[in-house]
């Protein structure tokens, strides 16, 4: 009767001892005399539970937790032990977590440490599990862009960040929801393309961009661009002079004007007007941006007539705030 009691006790240990290993990653012992190096096993990140179930442990060893490398160990694991105890478990006081061990480590690093006594180094696999979507870092990207904006031009770029550690589970594709605009496409790396010319009416394009990973994970984000356009009222200027006249130029069918409009308002943003050249290029020194802020040009030296009855003045039109914003226009000047 009494072997069948122990042999009971036994079986019931047993079952017990292969339960806990199979619900830790690893079961271990320690050495407190020339420390230990063990690779307790790989789990998959999320893991919570048991890490580490160690046995026999001296009666006299005295067991803490210690971290190594830089992150907090002790904020991940605990050390369930208490002096005396033939043996200890290790444990996840949260999930484990990929992103945070790798961005410091290949491994979960830790060490159990005897008292007076050596380190026993233990490392852990975590594998990383496609637990993040990628996120855009903005929920709405917005621009202007001018209609003279060149087709192929990247007009945008929208950026999403994906959290998780290895490439298989990190790499984002982006692409345009239906329904697509004709005039722009998105690139591998989120880059927007303008891939027609702006040369019609369109003022302003609103679409959705959706950033995806391998798993599916994925975000989306909005995309406004407004179309603003800047130009003179009118491309084609007259001015009439003598040829042995100086001053300012009457310049018809109205002073020179440019503006930025972007399909419902005009701006009156500052511009500043410049002659870019002039032909016949011998003129040149006779013209004179006057007022570069009213586009008022000025004869400076008589033209004389020499045969020459029409010159050509270019002048470009440039946003005082955004020098990347220009406008072109002529003024034929005729010479009576
Ligand atoms: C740990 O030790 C206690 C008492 O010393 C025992 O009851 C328990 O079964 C042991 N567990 C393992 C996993 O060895
Ligand atoms: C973009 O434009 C939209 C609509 O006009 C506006 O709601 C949003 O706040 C703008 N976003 C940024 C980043 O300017
Ligand atoms: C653009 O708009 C103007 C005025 O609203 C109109 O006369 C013209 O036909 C339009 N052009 C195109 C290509 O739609
Ligand atoms: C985006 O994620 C949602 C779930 O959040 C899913 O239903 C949808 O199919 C995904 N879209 C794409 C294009 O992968």
């Amino acid at each position: 009767m009494e072997k069948m009691a122990l042999f009971s006790v036994l079986i019931i240990l047993a079952c017990l001892h292969v339960h806990s290993v199979r619900s830790a990653i690893g079961s271990t012992e320690i050495n407190c005399v020339r420390g230990s190096n063990i690779v307790v096993g790989s789990i998959s990140e999320g893991y919570e539970g048991d890490v580490e179930i160690i046995t026999n442990i001296g009666p006299y060893d005295r067991l803490y937790l210690e971290p190594h490398m830089s992150y907090n160990v002790l904020t991940m694991l605990e050390l369930v032990y208490s002096a005396g105890d033939s043996n200890a478990t290790v444990r996840t006081i949260r999930p484990l977590d990929a992103e945070e061990i790798k961005k410091d480590y290949t491994y979960l690093t830790y060490h159990v440490t005897c008292f007076n006594g050596p380190k026993n180094s233990r490392i852990v696999n975590v594998m990383d599990v496609n637990d993040n979507p990628p996120i855009f870092q903005s929920k709405t990207y917005n621009t202007t862009l001018l209609k003279s904006t060149i087709q192929g031009s990247e007009v945008l770029k929208v950026t999403a960040i994906d959290k998780d550690i290895t490439e298989g589970n990190n790499r984002v594709s982006y692409s345009i929801l239906p329904p697509v605009p004709a005039d722009f496409t998105i690139v591998g790396n989120g880059g927007i393309i303008l891939i027609k010319h702006l040369n019609y009416n369109s003022t302003q394009y609103i679409f959705t961009v959706l950033a995806r990973d391998a798993g599916g994970l994925n975000d989306t984000a909005t995309v406004t661009i407004t179309i603003e356009h800047f130009a003179f009222d009118v491309c084609l200027y007259n001015a009439l002079i003598g040829e042995k006249q100086v001053g300012r130029l009457d310049i018809t069918p109205e002073d020179l004007h440019a503006h930025l409009h972007d399909g419902h308002t005009s701006s009156s943003k500052p511009v500043v007007y410049s002659i870019t050249s002039v032909i016949p290029s011998e003129f040149q020194n006779n013209f004179k941006m006057e007022n570069p802020k009213y586009g008022t040009i000025s004869v400076t030296t008589a033209l004389g007539r020499e045969g020459i009855e029409k010159i050509v003045v270019f002048i470009q039109a440039t946003l005082q705030d955004d020098a990347s914003k220009t406008a072109n226009a002529v003024v034929l000047v005729t010479i009576v």
